[in-house]
Formats: structure tokens, C-alpha cells, sequence
């Protein structure tokens, strides 16, 4: 079976792992603090706080920016569930908004619809690896005074207009899963140019501790170890070889697929996509439907998934908050869309095996 998913792990990981162990420092320490700064010239910032995943990353981050009971703030409806759960973890509520047609990420329209006196942030998340289009929403927060948030934790190495996600919010938001463009097992990262809200975010991860055994507010344990920052090292000097391999196997997939109702994923000018995941759109004129084409894919040994079968404002969890806007963009994805195998442990092959069988579809 060719996997949706594979780390790209090997003997340099597992040599920075066992360098860790020898060293007895097991939890946070050098290696962590060398990873933050790593990570934060990576994305051109001045600050990276490491934790322990990339929920983490958005609930302190949410905690230090103030956000608390009476509090509004905006998110995508297609997501992963953790951009929303992260504001109500902080007592706040996520209001969901719709999704663009074209790329699936935030649909800066639909925000503008949502603003209300309670609206304090907006998080906008770098969809599949595609940055959102963040000048206009950008634009939004200057003009009502609300702070942004970026989601990236899909976006490793992305750019806008040139520069790097993870640098044009008040924060970016991070995560190391497996299955990411990079990983560290678990963890992620928030990066900053606010020196003093770096300082906020490192005691709300460390159970609040502003000097040794003085806890001056409510934290968590949030820390990084340095046996992930050890893996999260090495991965970072990999990461522009992974996205790049990643990059190649999509543009085999766009030129390649002829499948009438398959639409390969549209890339915004000015923006670049690092495919965290290749995402066709499965539409009426294809003979098989999404579902149809998934199982299709199975009998054949290729791994397909959905990201997301149900759009966050759809879930239970957030049955009956009133949540104030219909979402028909994010409904009808969630029905059409189809992610295929493009990380970087495949190559041209595997590539070439997949889009045979889909154009094959009859
Ligand atoms: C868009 C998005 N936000 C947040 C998260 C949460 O990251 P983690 O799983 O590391 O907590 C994920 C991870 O899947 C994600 O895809």
C-alpha cells in the first residue's frame, strides 16, 4: 500500500536522538533553545517558543494575546478541529466563517460578515500548505484593531508575496506531527517578533512560572523535550529538500491528470504551495464519486484521505452555539475533496502509478 502519510526519518534522526539520551538532558534544554532560534531565522522572526504540539502553540498563544470568556474570534470552518478548539479552550468563542472556492482557505468576505463588537482575533490557517491570502485579511485587523493568528501548522516553509508564513500575524503557529512537512514526533512552534509576548508565551508553557518555583499566573506544561527539538534540527535542515520533492510530485500530478471532474488544487498567484497535502476536487462529471474513487484507490494499493470529511461549524461539539453563518463552500468540499500521496517518500514512480490509475477511472 503506498501510504497518504510517511515521515521521512533516518540514521541522522535516530544518531541526534541517542546523542540526546547519552547526554542524560532528556527533557527541555540547550537542544530545545537551539531549536527555537534555528526555527525562528528559518521563518525570518525574532523569536520561536517550542512546545509540545502545534495545539499548544494556538492555546498560549490565544492565553498570552489576551483572549478570554466574552470573547470572540474567527476561524475557518474547513480546518483541522484544533484551530477552533484552541479559542474555546481558552473560554472564548470560535465564530466559523467560509472558505474560498478556489483554494479552501479563509474567505476574507466572509470575515467582514462575522465582525461584531465581541470579535477580538482572527486565525487564519495556511490550508493543505497554501498560505491564505493574508493582505486583505490583514487589512481587516488594522482597520478594526484585531490581532491575527496564523495557523501554520500545514505551511512549513511556505511563502506570500516572498516571505515566509509564521511572520505576518502577532504569532505563527506551528506543529511537528508526523505526518507534517517536518516533525519532531510531537511539538510545534510559535513564532514572533514581540520579544515581550515570546517572554508571555514561555512562562503560560511553563505552569506560569515567571522565577524559579514563583508561579505569577495560571500555565500548563507545554514544554518541548529536547529529544523532539533533536529530531526537529535535523528535519528543519531537511525541510526545503522534503517540500521541494513534495513540490515535484504535485506538479507530476497537475500535468498529468486528464480525468474529466478532477480538478488538481489552484495555486494563488503570489503565494507558494508546499503541499502538506496534494488535494484533488472530485467533481459531478467524474464516473466515480469521491468515496467511489477512495475505495477505487484501496483495491489498487494507493492510500487516499479526506481532510475534512465534516467542517468544524458541522461538528458536535459545537452543535447548538448559534454559530452565525451558513457555510456552503466548506460543506460542499468536505463532500468533494480527495487527498493523494505526495510526500517525499515516493517519487516519480509511485507518482506515475497513481495518476495512471485515475486517468484510468472509467
Ligand atoms: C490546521 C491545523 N491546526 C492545528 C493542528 C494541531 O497540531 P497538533 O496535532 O500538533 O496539536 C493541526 C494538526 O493536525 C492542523 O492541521
Amino acid at each position: 500500500m503506498i501510504p497518504i502519510a510517511r515521515p521521512f526519518v533516518g540514521e541522522e534522526e535516530i544518531a541526534a536522538v541517542a546523542e540526546v539520551m547519552q547526554s542524560g538532558m532528556l527533557a527541555q534544554g540547550e537542544v530545545v533553545t537551539k531549536f527555537e532560534e534555528e526555527f525562528a531565522a528559518y521563518c525570518g522572526v525574532g523569536h520561536g517558543v517550542a512546545v509540545n504540539s502545534g495545539t499548544a502553540a494556538l492555546h498560549a498563544s490565544l492565553l498570552a494575546l489576551g483572549i478570554g470568556p466574552g470573547d470572540e474570534v474567527i476561524v475557518p470552518s474547513f480546518t483541522f478541529i484544533a484551530t477552533a478548539t484552541s479559542v474555546s479552550m481558552c473560554g472564548a468563542r470560535p465564530v466559523m466563517v467560509d472558505v474560498e472556492k478556489s483554494t479552501y482557505t479563509i474567505d476574507p468576505e466572509a470575515v467582514r460578515s462575522q465582525l461584531c463588537p465581541e470579535t477580538k482575533a482572527i486565525i487564519g490557517v495556511h490550508l493543505y500548505g497554501q498560505p491564505f491570502d493574508i493582505d486583505p485579511v490583514h487589512e481587516i485587523c488594522e482597520e478594526k484593531d484585531l490581532m491575527l493568528i496564523e495557523d501554520c501548522a500545514q505551511a512549513h516553509g511556505a511563502t506570500y508575496h516572498g516571505k515566509k508564513v509564521g511572520g505576518f500575524g502577532s504569532v505563527g503557529c506551528f506543529s511537528f506531527y508526523p505526518t507534517k512537512n517536518m516533525t519532531s514526533g510531537e511539538g510545534g512552534m510559535v513564532t514572533t517578533d514581540d520579544e515581550e509576548l515570546a517572554s508571555h508565551i514561555r512562562r503560560i508553557i511553563n505552569h506560569g512560572q515567571s522565577d524559579k518555583y514563583l508561579h505569577t499566573e495560571l500555565g500548563y506544561n507545554f514544554r518541548m523535550t529536547n529529544l523532539s527539538a533533536a529530531i526537529g534540527r535535523v528535519q528543519l535542515n531537511k525541510l526545503d529538500r522534503m517540500n521541494a520533492e513534495r513540490q515535484a510530485n504535485a506538479d507530476y500530478y497537475t500535468t498529468n491528470l486528464k480525468t474529466p471532474g478532477i480538478t488538481p488544487p489552484i495555486t494563488r498567484a503570489g503565494g507558494t504551495h508546499v503541499y502538506h497535502q496534494y488535494v484533488i476536487d472530485v467533481g459531478e462529471e467524474c464516473p466515480l464519486s469521491r468515496d467511489g474513487l477512495m475505495a477505487y484507490l484501496r483495491e489498487k494499493g494507493i492510500g487516499s484521505a479526506v481532510h475534512y470529511p465534516m467542517p468544524v461549524h458541522r461538528q458536535p461539539l459545537y452543535a447548538g452555539d448559534g454559530n452565525r453563518d451558513s457555510c456552503p463552500v466548506s460543506d460542499r468540499a468536505s463532500q468533494h475533496v480527495l487527498s493523494l500521496p505526495v510526500h517525499p517518500g515516493i517519487g516519480r514512480e509511485e507518482c506515475a502509478y497513481i495518476a495512471g490509475i485515475i486517468n484510468g477511472v472509467r
